[in-house]
């Protein structure tokens, strides 16, 4: 069976490449003499590891970030031999021979990690190349002070091993005036000098945007490639990426009083009309959008009344001129008059959440040069 067409599928889910690269050399240009990788972790936010990456490689990029061995593993045939791609996660205890045998660098977040990866150097008897992650203030990966001080001071800790960068993660990068980002700042710059000299990468999409400083020589955005707004309260200076239309299945005139949706989420005040869409929460169309978030035809801000189904939203569609809306009809789910960070918003949840929660039963379709 062939996967879901613009014809036969209940919305369409366009993706646009010369967009995503636009913005990753707004970044690149933004950086100066660091260089520009892209995470394309889940998929790339959801919207297609497998064309965004090569679209990104055609335009120079040459660092690829994903979370898993099993992503990197699908990712690595598809770019230039030329290109790194690079595991967050690390290896899981035993995987670390695969990561070699598929010329895949592991990013080594701890001392069982590291200590692992240098067995293997050992046995294979050559140099093994990783990133080193330090935690500065996220406890989440990395190596903690305790682990920093026990590798500095054991000379074999890294033998075999060709640390190609040291990394860490900013947590509270899309608020500028956060004192956490200059105390993570300090504390990986203390942390570099406890480490073989290597490349440095610390920032991410809103990293790029707290200046220089935050630069060193690798930066790693994601999300602002996709379009998300990199920096709370500012306007979004990237291009916008995605675009979702859903598909009106049916319209009907309600009497006011009238109760829509389970649990009769909603009820008219005045006769209306209601347009029930083929998207749902099994699209990732949030239920927690159900008389919150909105859609829009011709410019026009259409409600979500009552509960969002698994596989149906109801809008009220009473402002629009009879017959303006048919089965067939596309609305507008995100695109230039709601982009990802305003549904995440009604949603009560942040634009990443919305692209990585994208299903799979969409017609997608890729538009814009690749390179
Ligand atoms: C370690 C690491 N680096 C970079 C990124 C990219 O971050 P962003 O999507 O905010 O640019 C992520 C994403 O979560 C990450 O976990």
């Amino acid at each position: 069976m062939s996967g879901p067409t613009s014809q036969t599928a209940g919305a369409v889910l366009t993706i646009d490449l010369e967009a995503i690269v636009d913005n990753w050399r707004q970044l690149k240009a933004r950086v100066g003499s660091a260089e520009c990788a892209a995470v394309v972790k889940a998929d790339a936010y959801g919207l297609g590891a497998a064309q965004v990456a090569p679209a990104l490689a055609a335009a120079g990029c040459r660092q690829f970030f994903v979370a898993h061995l099993d992503e990197a593993i699908v990712l690595k045939p598809l770019l230039p031999a030329a290109a790194t791609v690079s595991v967050l996660h690390g290896p899981t205890p035993g995987s670390e021979a695969e990561f070699v045998a598929r010329g895949v660098r592991p990013v080594l977040n701890g001392r069982s990690q590291i200590d692992a990866w240098r067995r293997l150097a050992q046995r294979l008897d050559r140099e093994l190349d990783a990133i080193v992650q330090v935690d500065t203030g996220m406890a989440r990966l990395g190596l903690d002070a305790a682990e920093l001080q026990g590798l500095a001071s054991d000379a074999q800790s890294l033998v075999g091993i060709r640390v190609s960068c040291v990394m860490s993660h900013l947590a509270c990068a899309e608020q500028p005036a956060h004192p956490a980002n200059a105390a993570q700042r300090e504390r990986f710059v203390a942390a570099r000098r406890m480490l073989p000299p290597a490349p440095a990468s610390f920032a991410n999409s809103s990293g790029v945007f707290l200046g220089p400083g935050y630069h060193f020589n690798l930066v790693r955005p994601g999300a602002a490639l996709y379009g998300i707004a990199p920096v709370q309260g500012s306007p979004n200076p990237m291009r916008p990426v995605v675009r979702l239309e859903g598909r009106v299945i049916q319209t009907r005139e309600i009497g006011a009083g009238t109760a829509v949706g389970y649990g009769e989420g909603w009820r008219s005040e005045r006769p209306t009309r209601i347009a029930t869409v083929s998207v749902g929460y099994a699209d990732g169309w949030l239920r927690r959008l159900g008389n919150r978030g909105m859609a829009w035809f011709g410019g026009v801000a259409l409600p979500i009344v009552g509960r969002v189904s698994m596989d149906s939203l109801t809008l009220d569609a009473g402002v629009l001129p009879e017959g303006a809306l048919s089965p067939g009809s596309l609305v507008e789910l995100i695109g230039p008059y709601q982009g990802v960070d305003a549904v995440g918003n009604a949603a009560d949840t942040i634009g990443y959440e919305i692209l990585t929660g994208l299903g799979s039963r969409y017609a997608r379709s890729y538009v814009g040069s690749a390179a």
